[in-house]
């Protein structure tokens, strides 16, 4: 609970409150989180203290609970896990003018350690990872998009997707996917996406040709686009990229998130994701004029975070999973 209460400094002007959040204090699978108490957080002179409403998992964050990124990202244990978030503020720092106590905001609250996530009944987030969060959906929708959207902007946009083109994309109902297809149908393109068949009338639904991955893709993917594919996006990784110069045309584009080989290999893009408070501006209009829709597959509590993250790393959610306080 946010309260007055928990704004009373005490004489040295240190607050003392403590909320709950989920921990973990060693790499592991989901038996490592806790429900727990820990010291609430400050802004810092940069940063907003957002009251969570809703946090949204992605796969990042169990690839940091288990240890894999822990020669790229420092870890401050015992560690809040969570980076996307929407919420109201509750505290703003000493020059953050950009919002004020009581805004709605959502944010993709990556820091420069990992420690002090979304997955908790406050966050510290720095304003450069935060913006307004569209006004037409709720906040579990709205903490849905950050990371996702943020990658599936950025993917988009760095690999070119234009008017006319014809785009493939891997993955497309997943939490990244959904976005991307979207974007890219915004911008124009015709697009096919990869999927289940439990997906195929979702991505439908969205105005993309489905066809299911694995065996037989490449002549599945040739029999909707003869010429090839303008663009090539990956949101699945593994074997994805495997038959990529028998479907991308001369002068086509490939742009992955999961396979460096997309860069090493095809000479295209491999992106990592970066919180930008303009580009979530931009989702937010996006959202609100009606052009992007929010998919969200389940919502848990605070205390059945282990269950979501078990369903997340199914590795079948369509669009995304929303954790609650
Ligand atoms: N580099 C970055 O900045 C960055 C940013 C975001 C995500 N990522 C990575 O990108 C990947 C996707 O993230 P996400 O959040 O979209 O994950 P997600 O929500 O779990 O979605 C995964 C999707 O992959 C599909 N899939 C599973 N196996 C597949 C296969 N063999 N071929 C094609 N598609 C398959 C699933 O589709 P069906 O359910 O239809 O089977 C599911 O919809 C993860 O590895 C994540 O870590 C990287």
């Amino acid at each position: 609970m946010v309260d007055d209460a928990l704004w009373n400094a005490t004489a040295d002007g240190v607050v003392c409150s403590d909320m709950k959040a989920i921990t973990y204090a060693q790499f592991g699978n989901t038996e490592v989180f806790e429900l727990t108490e820990v010291a609430d957080p400050h802004p810092g002179p940069d940063s907003i203290v957002v009251e969570v409403k809703a946090a949204g998992i992605n796969p990042v964050d169990y690839k940091v609970r288990e240890g894999y990124l822990a020669g790229l990202i420092d870890t401050q244990f015992p560690v809040v896990p969570g980076w996307d978030v929407a919420g109201v503020v509750a505290q703003v720092g000493l020059d953050t003018p950009e919002f004020q106590v009581g805004d709605e905001v959502y944010a993709y609250a990556r820091k420069d350690s990992i420690g002090g996530g979304t997955l908790a009944e406050l966050v510290a987030v720095p304003v450069r990872t935060a913006a307004h969060k569209p006004s037409s959906i709720g906040f579990e929708q709205a903490a849905a998009v950050p990371l996702a959207g943020l990658t599936a902007l950025q993917t988009v946009r760095r690999a070119g997707v234009a008017s006319g083109q014809t785009v493939l994309v891997h993955g497309a109902a997943g939490g990244v996917g959904s976005f991307a297809v979207q974007l890219a149908l915004h911008a124009g393109a015709t697009v096919v996406g990869t999927a289940s068949a439990t997906n195929h009338d979702y991505l439908r639904d969205l105005g993309v040709t489905p066809i299911e991955y694995g065996d037989g893709l490449v002549e599945r993917a040739l029999a909707q686009s003869p010429a090839g594919y303008d663009i090539i996006l990956d949101y699945a990784g593994g074997a994805s990229l495997d038959h990529t110069s028998e479907l991308l045309t001369k002068g086509g584009v490939v742009a992955s998130v999961a396979d460096p080989r997309a860069a090493t290999e095809f000479g295209g893009h491999y992106v990592w994701v970066r919180p930008d408070s303009t580009d979530l501006e931009e989702l937010a209009e996006l959202i609100d004029d009606g052009a992007l829709k929010v998919e969200v597959a389940n919502t848990f509590a605070l205390a059945d975070t282990a269950d979501a993250y078990a369903e997340l790393e199914g590795g079948h959610v369509r669009g995304k999973i929303v954790v609650v306080p």
